[in-house]
């Protein structure tokens, strides 16, 4: 079996027709939209085109559309700009604990600036009580920033509700949409959304490239200080392949949304199904109702082993897939949302995740619930917490893989 990738989560290929939609614009049609002159305006056109192209993946109007470098610049902008626009009316913000750092960070940033900001839990299976987020709002909360869906479990949040309950405080929500776009529908109108943060890597374009969606007539502050580009709303020079790019890959998101759902859901499912009927003690992380999370995500704890090392393993097989550990500085931290989704931090260091797409195939799946039993089982006789056996010594392959990593 050639490589497997099952990390679409962390970054995805680029569609061909992105890359060839590109092209053009790195030496023929090199312009910047800004210029008055003939190569500037001949890229215009192209920008406007994108613009209209991600509109209509969100349905809103295409003025409504920031493009800007990714979605960490997103929430960023949404965050700290709401913060600075509105905090003549109060300086509470409501999120959760299981955000991306893009906004979690943000806020830890914002507090130190004296913003009070609140972190609602998540249950077992990192699902919000909206009682208790409606409960949390003052009349000092000037933002709710709730994401779309999770990039770790796959769960998908009840942003048409909390759009419901942001319109009746009259509140500003924002949501980091960025795993959710392209993968299931993303309607900021229906939703009652003010702010939606996209990333093109996530969905077939290139790495630095996003865009905001920023309800018309919303006060924000500026965030990046320079020109006058996108209506004054984000200064910097347009990254005009990436910004045609990304109209692209939201075309084709959404031309093949339907499809790609029902094709990538079954994959998963087998993945899911096979591994918690073949392999014991292990756990799925995330809502067990599998229509509550994206089609794509599988995240499973295999106790007594940790995921950096079955990472390793994978590796050594050529599959891609990633850990709720992040390897910093010699010390494993498990990942926040496991923490805030009360996993046991054993189990927490077992997290994996399995992010599929389009790309993947049913024999890809297949090569994986072959070989996945044995290596658990390896790594399982080789932990201390697994008692069933003694420990084996590494191999000598093993060992030079794990050291690598960790020493
Ligand atoms: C939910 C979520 N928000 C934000 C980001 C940050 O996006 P970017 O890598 O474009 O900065 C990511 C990236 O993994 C993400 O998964």
């Amino acid at each position: 079996m050639d490589k497997i990738y099952m990390d679409n989560n962390a970054t995805t290929a680029v569609k061909p027709e992105v890359l060839e939609a590109m092209l053009p614009y790195f030496c023929e049609q090199f312009g910047n939209p800004s210029s008055v002159h003939w190569a500037g305006r001949m890229v215009g056109g192209a920008i406007d085109g994108a613009r209209e192209k991600v509109a209509k993946l969100l349905n809103c109007s295409p003025a409504e559309v920031i493009f800007l470098s990714c979605g960490s610049e997103g929430d960023n902008y949404a965050i700290k700009g709401t913060a600075e626009a509105l905090k003549d009316k109060g300086n509470h913000i409501i999120t959760t604990s299981v955000e991306h750092p893009a906004v979690l960070e943000t806020c830890d940033a914002l507090e130190k600036d004296g913003f009070d900001v609140t972190y609602l839990k998540v249950d077992s299976n990192g699902m919000l009580n909206l009682a208790e987020l409606e409960a949390a709002i003052t009349d000092k909360t000037i933002l709710i920033s709730v994401m779309w869906a999770n990039n770790e479990t796959g769960n998908i949040y009840p942003i048409e509700e909390i759009g419901q309950i942001a319109k009746k405080h009259k509140v500003r929500f924002h949501t980091d949409a960025v795993q959710a776009v392209g993968k299931i529908p993303v309607d900021v109108r229906k939703a009652n959304v003010d702010m939606a943060v996209i990333s093109g890597h996530k969905i077939g374009a290139p790495k630095g490239i996003g865009a905001m969606y920023l309800r018309r007539g919303s006060r924000i502050s500026r965030f990046m200080h320079g020109g006058h580009q996108e209506r004054n709303r984000r200064a910097g020079t347009h990254n005009v392949p990436g910004i045609v790019g990304l109209g692209v890959a939201c075309e084709v998101a959404g031309a093949n949304m339907d499809r790609d759902y029902t094709f990538v859901r079954n994959l998963r499912d087998k993945l899911e199904n096979g591994i918690l009927s073949s392999i014991p003690d292990v756990k799925l992380n995330g809502h067990p109702d599998a229509d509550l999370r994206l089609p794509n995500t599988l995240n499973v704890s295999f106790n007594f082993i940790e995921g950096e090392s079955l990472l390793l393993f994978f590796d050594m097989k050529g599959i891609a897939a990633s850990s709720g550990s992040a390897c910093t500085s010699g010390s494993l931290e498990p990942s926040h949302v496991m923490g805030a989704m009360g996993v046991d931090v054993v189990l927490a260091h077992s997290s994996t995740r399995f992010s599929l797409g389009s790309g993947n195939s049913i024999e890809e799946v297949e090569f994986i619930l072959h070989e996945l039993p044995a290596m658990v089982q390896r790594l399982r006789e080789m932990s201390p917490l697994y008692h069933r056996s003694e420990p084996t010594p590494l191999s000598c392959d093993e060992c030079r893989m794990v050291h690598k990593t960790c020493a």
